[in-house]
């Protein structure tokens, strides 16, 4: 499955990397205020659930995009796709965004596989539930740990909701934990964020009511690199309430 993964998410990125040539000229569309959704979104969720459904074709999907319309939502296994995570950064030109997938088995409530593809920073994280974690850099791949335990140092990274009141409340939290932490990043794309931390370069990753899009394949990253990961509950129209 982690093939799979990988390959959807690249086939993706090479779509996503086209666009970014000519972001300009990419159609947007607004979900809400600040929320949006571009036709490149559209395009690498397409080749995403048709490259996982090609190789997985009784598997469930549930997508940003389309949600659950494509796919075996009876399943015992689901793929949780976000095609173009850190869409803000993608509409203005800036080069933190990429496409996360990830797999669990709904039955056993386990993560089974992630995969975070930055197209434009050529870089892809990967991991298999059991067998670590990994980043694809310049050719090599390199096992993930996480940040050093005993760093005097720590860097917080956040983000923040698409709804006021939650990103209110989101500044307060922060503030109340900004003493244990020298500084803060807010880079845009959650899914790179938990990547960040199992690399190491950021110590913690806080953020209150982001999807399972968001977080399903970076989660497990962060996990894999020996991490504690508490994800947030899973809100996505599923049956499968294990899932979390
Ligand atoms: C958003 C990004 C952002 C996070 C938001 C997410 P999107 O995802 O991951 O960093 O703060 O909560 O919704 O909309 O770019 O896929």
């Amino acid at each position: 499955m982690l093939n799979v993964a990988i390959k959807a998410a690249r086939a993706a990125g090479v779509i996503i990397n086209r666009a970014a040539l000519d972001v300009e000229s990419v159609r947007v569309s607004q979900k809400m205020a600040n929320d949006f959704v571009t036709e490149v979104d559209q395009a690498s969720e397409n080749i995403i659930i048709d490259t996982l459904l090609t190789a997985y074709p009784d598997h469930g999907i549930l997508a940003e995009e389309s949600g659950q319309t494509r796919g075996n939502p009876q399943s015992e296994h689901i793929w949780i796709i976000d095609p173009l995570d850190g869409t803000v950064n993608f509409t203005r030109g800036l080069p933190n965004f990429c496409t996360s997938v990830g797999a669990a088995d709904v039955l056993t409530g386990e993560w089974l596989v992630g995969a975070v593809v930055a197209p434009i920073l050529d870089l892809t994280y990967y991991a298999k539930r059991g067998q670590g974690s990994f980043v694809i850099r310049n050719g090599q791949h390199i096992r993930l740990t996480g940040p050093p335990a005993d760093r005097a140092t720590k860097i917080i990274a956040t983000g923040f909701s698409y709804q006021a009141d939650e990103r209110v409340a989101q500044f307060e939290n922060i503030t109340r934990m900004m003493p244990d932490f020298v500084d803060l990043r807010r880079m845009g794309a959650a899914a790179l964020d938990l990547c960040a931390v199992a690399e190491g370069a950021i110590d913690v990753y806080y953020e209150r009511g982001i999807k399972e899009y968001d977080w399903a394949a970076g989660a497990l990253i962060a996990e894999e690199a020996g991490l504690t990961v508490q994800r947030p509950a899973f809100v996505g129209d599923l049956c499968h309430a294990r899932l979390a």
